[in-house]
């Protein structure tokens, strides 16, 4: 698969192009890590790509698809449950995470355990709490269903499913859900509907005073790993980072989520032990347990009065981009939209 991709600046805006889809980035945006050389980004691998990502087909007994645990209007993760839910209702370890703006991730999970994104799709798919089943199944599968060879055939000229292509189909998929038209970002470019509050104008300096320099502005997530001084649920033992690198040093140290659409992803944090946003900023601002490993950023306390809490909480909902949790090119492919 040799396209070319071509990059173009119009408007503002990055657009990495070949044929008919669009990876579109605002132009102050960091450069996005993921090389897209082994996606043909057409519109046909991306609808495949949809059309698997919605599909209870790739779970053992066929009830669970990718986005029965990351729903589109909730940032594309499991609102309201707290550890995530698979197959025979068995129920993992961790809360899921939001999908969105993949292709500035260098790695992928609470713990960092994944580090391509076209490989990523193996672990819920081989994990016996979440899908249940194997690429090789999963294949056999789709080879035997009309719909799929045609959905190949037109995505890779070929209409031999195989888990290559099936990995880099829902590649595809995933890597182009960017949320960047949010109020905060439509304030950042001036542009209309991006008129801040006087309150939303001092939780941006509240957040960045205390948060940023994890949350990192544009994507508000940054590629590290922190300890953010929470205590350790005794029952599920997670000790995060430390579980892939066994090095000490890691113990609690978790992924920096993303903030964005952080007004609809409840439940928070890696097992979703909060289920509001105000107890989360009460837990930075009072909870925060001392060990070893908790990040220097959060060693002092953080004081915040009752209204800088509330300000800041104003503020994070700018974060919201209804344009990416309503957008229909994500939701489910009815089948008279797929041509
Ligand atoms: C049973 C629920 C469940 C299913 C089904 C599921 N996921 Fe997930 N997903 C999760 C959880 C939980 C995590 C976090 C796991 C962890 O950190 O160990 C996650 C993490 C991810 C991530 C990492 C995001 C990041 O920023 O690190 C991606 C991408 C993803 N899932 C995509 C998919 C795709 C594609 C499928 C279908 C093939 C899928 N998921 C199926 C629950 C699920
Ligand atoms: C030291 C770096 C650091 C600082 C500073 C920091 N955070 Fe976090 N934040 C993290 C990490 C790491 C996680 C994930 C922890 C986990 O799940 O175990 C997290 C998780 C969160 C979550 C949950 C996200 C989700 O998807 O579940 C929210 C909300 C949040 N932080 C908001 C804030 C706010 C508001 C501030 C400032 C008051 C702040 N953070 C300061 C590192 C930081």
């Amino acid at each position: 698969m040799s396209f070319i991709i071509g990059i173009f600046i119009c408007l503002g805006f990055v657009l990495v192009k070949n044929e008919e889809v669009f990876f579109e980035y605002p132009e102050y945006w960091p450069k996005p890590v993921y090389n897209f050389s082994k996606l043909s980004m057409t519109e046909e691998e991306f609808q495949l790509g949809r059309h698997l990502f919605y599909d209870p087909l790739l779970s053992r007994d066929h009830t669970i698809s990718c986005a029965s645990c990351h729903l589109q209007a909730t940032g594309f993760t499991h609102v309201d449950h707290d550890l995530s839910h698979g197959i025979e209702g068995r129920i993992g370890t961790r809360n899921s995470i939001s999908i969105m703006n993949l292709a500035w991730n260098t790695s992928f999970m609470w713990d960092g355990g994944v580090n391509h994104i076209e490989v990523q799709s193996l672990a819920p798919i081989s994990s016996e709490n979440e899908m249940d089943t194997s690429l090789a199944i999963i294949v056999e599968k789709l080879n035997k269903s009309e719909k799929y060879n045609s959905l190949f055939q037109k995505a890779y000229q070929d209409s031999l499913v195989t888990g290559q292509k099936i990995l880099l189909a829902l590649t595809q998929f995933v890597v182009m859900l960017n949320s960047y038209n949010s109020k905060y970002d439509k304030y950042i470019r001036n542009e209309l509907g991006g008129k801040f509050t006087e309150q939303e104008k001092i939780g941006l300096k509240i957040f960045r005073n205390n948060c940023a320099s994890c949350h990192k502005e544009p994507l508000f997530s940054s590629n590290d790993f922190k300890n953010n001084g929470l205590n350790v649920d005794s029952t599920l033992n997670d000790f995060g980072r430390m579980m892939v690198t066994k090095k000490p040093e890691d113990s609690l140290k978790f992924k920096v989520p993303t903030l964005r659409n952080i007004q609809f992803t409840q439940p928070f944090m890696h097992d979703g032990r909060f289920e509001t946003l105000q107890e989360v900023i009460n837990h930075y601002t009072s909870e925060v347990q001392h060990s070893p490993t908790l990040a220097n950023e959060l060693q002092e306390q953080i004081i915040l009065t009752h209204k800088e809490k509330v300000d800041l909480l104003v503020f994070l909902r700018t974060l919201t981009d209804q344009k990416f949790l309503y957008n229909k090119r994500f939701s489910y492919p009815r089948e008279t939209q797929t041509n």
